[in-house]
Formats: C-alpha cells, sequence, structure tokens
C-alpha cells in the first residue's frame, strides 16, 4: 500500500512558500492540469496547485494520454502568472525539470537527466513528463498552467512496440519513496527559479539546464506536423528553445510546442 498524499502536511512544511496557501488535493481528478486552467480562468492566484491520486484522463503532450495507477506516482498541476512575454514560457518547463531532476537526485539518489522539451530520463527510459499550457494576452502570458508526472511507486510494463520505455523510482532505487517529501523537496527548489527566471537572472540556470541536457552534442532527429529537421544538438537557449546545426552546417532555433525528438540512429 502506498502512502498517500497529505495535505495537511505539505501545507505545513510549505509555509514560507507561495505554494502553501492553495493546494487542493484530490483522490480521483479527470486532468489536474484541466482542472488548474479552469481555477484560472476563474481568476486563481499564482501558486495554486492541485495533486491527485488517479486521473481519469490524463493528458500528455501532442495528444497522447498519461497513464498513472491510483496511488503510486506523483501527479500534479500547478498555476503561474509570470509577468513574461508569451515566447519565454519554456524556461518555466525547463527550470520545473531542473527542480524535480535535483529533488529526485537529492531524496532518492537517481540521476536523471533532462530530454528537451519536456521529460526526464534516466539512462534511456521515461521517468517523467511536463505539460506546459498557457494563454497570451497582447504578448504577454496571462496564465500558465505546468502539469508533471513522476514515476514513483509503479512497476511500468514492458512498452508497447516503438514507445519509449518507462522506469519508476521504485524500479531505480528498490526503495519505496514517499511522494509527499519528493514534492516538499521540489516545490520550494521550483519556487527559487522560478523567482529567478522572473527576475531576468538566468544566467546560472542556463549553465544548469545545459549541463542536465541528455541530447546535447548528439545527433537528433526533430519531427512536427510540418517538418522533419536533422541534426546535431548544440545547446539550449535562454527561453528553453533547442538550437541546432543541421545537415548544411546552418544553426536552427527549434521552440518546443508541437515537436518530438529522438537520438538518431548511430
Ligand atoms: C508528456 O510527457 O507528454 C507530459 C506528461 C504530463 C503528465 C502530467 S500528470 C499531471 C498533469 N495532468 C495531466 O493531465 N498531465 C500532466
Amino acid at each position: 500500500m502506498h502512502e498517500l498524499i497529505q495535505p495537511e502536511l505539505l501545507k505545513k512544511r510549505l509555509a514560507e512558500s507561495f505554494f502553501s496557501s492553495h493546494i487542493h488535493y484530490y483522490p480521483s481528478v479527470d486532468s489536474t492540469n484541466a482542472l488548474v486552467k479552469t481555477l484560472a480562468n476563474q481568476g486563481a492566484s499564482e501558486g495554486t496547485i492541485v495533486i491527485a491520486e488517479e486521473q481519469t484522463a490524463g493528458r500528455g503532450r501532442r495528444g497522447k494520454s498519461w497513464v498513472s495507477p491510483a496511488g503510486a506516482n506523483l501527479l500534479f498541476s500547478v498555476l503561474l502568472r509570470p509577468p513574461m512575454e508569451g515566447d519565454r514560457v519554456f524556461a518555466l518547463t525547463m527550470v520545473l525539470s531542473l527542480a524535480a531532476l535535483k529533488a529526485i537526485k537529492k531524496i532518492c539518489g537517481v540521476k536523471a537527466m533532462i530530454k528537451w522539451p519536456n521529460d526526464l530520463y534516466v539512462g534511456a527510459k521515461k521517468l517523467a513528463g511536463i505539460l506546459t499550457e498557457f494563454a497570451v494576452t497582447e504578448k504577454r502570458v496571462d496564465w500558465a498552467v505546468l502539469g508533471m508526472g513522476i514515476n514513483v511507486g509503479w512497476r511500468p510494463d514492458d512498452p508497447e512496440e516503438g514507445g519509449a520505455p518507462a522506469t519508476s523510482l521504485v524500479e531505480e532505487t528498490e526503495r519505496s519513496i514517499s511522494r509527499n517529501e519528493l514534492l516538499l523537496e521540489l516545490l520550494p527548489g521550483f519556487e527559487a527559479f522560478y523567482k529567478e527566471v522572473v527576475r531576468g537572472r538566468l544566467e546560472a540556470l542556463y549553465e544548469q539546464w545545459n549541463r542536465h541536457c541528455l541530447v546535447l552534442g548528439k545527433a537528433v532527429v526533430i519531427e512536427s506536423e510540418m517538418e522533419r529537421i536533422e541534426g546535431r544538438a548544440l545547446r539550449i537557449d535562454d527561453c528553453g528553445a533547442l538550437i541546432i546545426e543541421d545537415s548544411m552546417g546552418n544553426e536552427r532555433r527549434i521552440i518546443t510546442g508541437e515537436v518530438s525528438l529522438r537520438l538518431a540512429s548511430p
């Protein structure tokens, strides 16, 4: 039996944080992202967070579903109202990955890497994913919802043909990991990074997310509905975009959105 999420404990221990005052906890929701978006449109304040044991319609990027058995994993979404332009919003995805990676290292001793644009991997297996959704009014971000699923206590099945293999913290450590402790480490770290992003102090963060990025220096294939680009990943810029060198030797800037990235076969 997994330990349940304890919203009262989270409230108490996050007292100093802007996440403490609007913690919503549900045994089951359709999607924490969908719920936070509804709250955002009703005027909910920055720092609102929804955590669920189970989602009946969990969503991933590119219209995929996000499957997670009840009570096993960490499923949450946060609401931000960053005073920034819409084209910088994916810097938030990057700092959430960075904060999660650090919390995972501290609480579990597991070394995850960022697979641009929105995943955490351990080796060749997916550990976590982030879905960032936002609304812009006159180029400025009105709200941003960042939803994250981290595989904690789940033993994933083998992937279907062509699917990415998944892992979890219990698979990596053979220990039972407290989702409460993980969240209590992750949220203050994320808040601190978020404040740096808002202040425009990106240099140290930029350096860190490049250092922890899985794909840099490697041959990659980027696919969207419009095109397919092959190249070598050079760096992530301070808006969270990936810079690659294409086969003609030209630098191309790939903004996240609806693209997928995979390592090219050797
Ligand atoms: C992906 O890898 O495609 C992103 C997955 C994001 C899943 C999380 S789980 C909590 C939040 N609610 C959702 O419906 N999706 C995100």
